[in-house]
């Protein structure tokens, strides 16, 4: 689906890269993979020196132009799990959602925890995919929390940060080596915050809905209890921790404090987590029946955790939003609400129900666009390379309109997860193209890359 394009003008659209402070109606030049020229009017002239090759044209007016968005946590189930999902469906549907870059977690199978199972990942991606796939390695050995991995090994076949995601690890002394050794490679950790034993098979937010529903609930304290170890543990190792799908107050708290104090931390926040609460496990009415599309771990949590949780990105305690795109069969959803798997199919839906957010006012339109691009390259330390559109950077390049409407239909994602709680909803605000290292990986239908004559770019 990717279309070469050598040499692109972006005309007329509303420029945001938080990375140079920029917020502009204008023009953006890229040729051959890079940016090229940004802001103001570039006026590209027919001319055979200075030639910027065969340059194409998109009228971006009405159109927000960004950085391509980052994604510090999903999962492409490759290996193992190819019926949830593939590298190349989990990264065509990132497509459509606007990332050019993802961080695939480890819980495949066999997991992502010795070198030759990361170059794999890497090479298929090569093949497979239009975007950057960049691969977390495992902290521990088959992610039992027993055993740290080679983690020298696995930094020099290319991982970007370490996690057991879908795992905690449990014993505080092994996680102090992980962070230890996390330190000495300059990598960091990224944090499943869970204590196990606390949230004990729940399956809802412990709270108002699970003693209504009567079932078993994950008490905010098992997340919180973990953020409090980790927190503790960074400040002691003075490693990079970042921790993942933030979801209680309390958790917001915590990392307000560790920040002030100094710690290395940063944190992510999903899009659902900050959208939906524990009420979205049942249906609408008439329905009311049980939703297994809205189990995902940590829980949905109350009205509160989710104002806390908006706060917290506002006031930057919260650094980053990563959808954690779990998706998950039919089957693995429609077998009662105890069985089902936990997960949400979340890279069709980000932007739609993050707009959601800007247009009620409560983050600013530059905030959101922040946490999705130059936030999270920071956390991976690849902000000189990825997550801005300064020239010379490689061209990674989002183009959403901010007010189109359109309804979610699971059928139609390109991801093989169709299990979404946002089915049916509508939202404002949807991607119209997607150029990964130069080439237009997505397009709208509705938009039209007009073709010019031979260009050259002049000097305005
Ligand atoms: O809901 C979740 N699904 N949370 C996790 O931590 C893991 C993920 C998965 O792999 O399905």
């Amino acid at each position: 689906m990717s279309k070469e394009v050598t040499s692109l003008l972006i005309r007329g659209g509303h420029i945001v890269d938080p990375s140079q402070g920029m917020d502009q109606i204008g023009d953006l030049l890229m040729s051959e993979g890079k940016i090229v020229q940004i802001g103001g009017t570039i006026t590209v002239t027919q001319s055979p020196e200075r030639s910027v090759g065969k340059a194409k044209n998109l009228d971006a007016t009405g159109l927000v132009v960004c950085p391509g968005f980052i994604d510090l946590h999903c999962h492409l189930r490759e290996p193992g799990f190819e019926h949830k999902e593939t590298i190349a469906t989990g990264t065509k549907a990132a497509a459509i959602g606007g990332f050019t870059s993802v961080c695939c977690m480890a819980n495949t199978e066999p997991p992502l925890d010795k070198a030759a199972v990361v170059d794999w990942v890497r090479q298929k991606a090569s093949k497979d995919s239009p975007i950057a796939v960049l691969p977390v390695g495992c902290i521990t050995k088959g992610r039992r929390g027993e055993e740290l991995t080679d983690m020298t090994e696995l930094a020099e076949a290319g991982v970007v940060a370490f996690s057991d995601d879908g795992d905690f690890v449990a014993s505080s002394q092994l996680m102090r080596r992980a962070m230890e050794h996390s330190r000495e490679l300059g990598l960091p950790i990224i944090d499943h915050c869970e204590d196990k034993r606390l949230s004990d098979n729940g399956i809802i937010n412990e709270g108002e809905m699970s003693a209504k529903l009567r079932l078993k609930g994950i008490p905010a304290a098992a997340e919180d209890v973990a953020v409090a170890r980790d927190l503790t543990l960074a400040k002691l190792t003075r490693a990079r921790l970042h921790i993942a799908h933030v979801s209680t107050k309390g958790s917001v708290e915590l990392i307000r404090r560790a920040k002030q104090e100094g710690a290395s931390v940063t944190a992510e926040v999903t899009p659902h987590h900050l959208t939906l609460t524990e009420q979205r496990i049942v249906r609408e009415p008439p329905d009311k029946s049980f939703d297994a599309n809205a189990k995902v771990n940590p829980p949905l949590r109350t009205r509160e955790d989710v104002q806390a949780l908006i706060k917290g990105l506002r006031d930057g305690v919260i650094d980053a939003i990563a959808t954690d795109h779990a998706p998950h069969t039919l089957a693995d959803k429609n077998c009662g609400l105890k069985r089902a798997a936990f997960g949400i199919s979340g890279f069709e839906t980000a932007l739609g129900c993050l707009m959601d957010l800007v247009h009620q006012g409560e983050v600013s339109l530059t905030q959101m666009i922040s946490k999705l691009t130059y936030e999270p390259a920071k956390v991976i330390g690849r902000n000189g390379e990825l997550g801005s559109l300064k020239a010379g950077a490689p061209a990674n390049i989002t183009i959403f309109d901010p007010d189109r409407q359109w309804i979610v239909n699971s059928r139609n994602f390109a991801s093989k997860g169709k299990n979404t709680p946002y089915d049916g909803c509508q939202f404002k605000g949807k991607v119209m193209a997607t150029i990964a290292n130069g080439r237009a990986v997505y397009i709208d239908d509705s938009v039209v890359i007009a073709r010019s004559g031979l260009m050259k770019q002049s000097h305005v």
